[in-house]
């Protein structure tokens, strides 16, 4: 079994994204700049949104925090996205997910300029990932590609079982892991909570795609010998024997489906440090291109 190993990955990510930000420096070029809207006081949104930004301070990006209170109406949030697409030293922006119920959620995506969605969460930028085209790919399911290349899986033609459909990981990871080339070229069964008997499907998968946010959901006798498993699910359970209160959960019990994997992402430092290296990807992407 080989641990599928996040952290170390999307440090060596990071790093790569720190020596083109020097070489852009040296050229006198503008460094990418990602803004991140954050509405409300949601605990883990905070968290993120806190790490997105410290990141990019890190590798030398210049970064912005729009902090709103979660009494926002929408034509408000709209009005900075509108300001945000407008404003030429912006490379890239993100809202997070999720808004307050009073704002129409699909409504704020699709008034991002699809050429500053670093998220790849616009339709046009979806569809063009669905059609093989060049775009941004969304962070979470672009990270999972990044550490099945670097550790060399193999997905060609591989049963593929992705539990949850979201449209943040669930769904693009779908369409994804079905597109041609490496890494792809898999059959792809996407499941979800309407599912009938989810054991017949994850028992003849060469590969699992877990994003479904239910603490320790995958157990042993749900997977074959050999099977890859790819842990999307971040829980906070509560903790009292840790200072923080809660612990990080993934959807797989790891201890119990770790012996029989060939290869499998631990909970935390395996899918999570991943999504921010590739929102730095995505933004270090839009600044080129507007440079070029
Ligand atoms: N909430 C959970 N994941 C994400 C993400 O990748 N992007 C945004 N904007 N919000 C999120």
């Amino acid at each position: 079994m080989e641990i599928l190993d996040g952290k170390k990955i999307s440090e060596q990510i990071k790093d790569e994204i720190a020596l083109e930000v020097s070489a852009m420096k040296e050229r006198g070029e503008k460094v990418p700049h990602l803004a991140a809207v954050l509405v409300g006081n949601d605990g883990a949104s905070l968290t993120y949104v806190g790490s997105k930004v410290r990141s990019c301070e890190r590798i030398g990006f210049e970064s912005t925090l729009v902090k709103l209170p979660d009494t926002t109406t929408e034509e408000e949030l709209l009005l900075k996205i509108k300001e945000l697409n407008d404003d030429v030293a912006i490379d890239g922006f993100i809202v997070q997910l999720p808004l307050p119920k009073h704002i129409d959620e699909q409504k704020v995506l699709m008034a991002i300029d699809p050429d500053k969605d670093v998220d790849g969460f616009h339709p046009t930028n979806f569809g063009k990932m669905a059609l093989e085209l060049q775009t941004f790919i969304p962070a979470t399911p672009f990270g999972i590609l990044e550490l099945l290349k670097r550790y060399n899986v193999e997905t060609s033609g591989k049963n593929t079982v992705v539990i949850g459909r979201s449209h943040i990981v669930g769904r693009p990871m779908s369409i994804l892991m079905s597109r041609k080339g490496y890494p792809g070229d898999a059959t792809v069964t996407l499941t979800h909570s309407r599912t009938k008997d989810l054991a017949t499907f994850t028992k003849d998968a060469d590969i699992v795609i877990t994003a479904l946010g239910s603490p320790d959901f995958l157990k042993a006798d749900m997977v074959k010998d050999g099977v890859v498993i790819i842990d999307v699910g971040i829980t906070r359970v509560p903790d009292e024997t840790v200072a923080k209160g809660y612990r990080i959960t993934g959807d797989v019990d790891f201890a119990e489906v770790s012996p029989k994997a060939s290869f499998i992402t631990p909970v935390p430092g395996g899918v999570g440090p991943m999504t921010i290296a590739m929102l730095l990807k995505n933004t270090l992407l839009a600044r080129e291109r507007h440079n070029a």
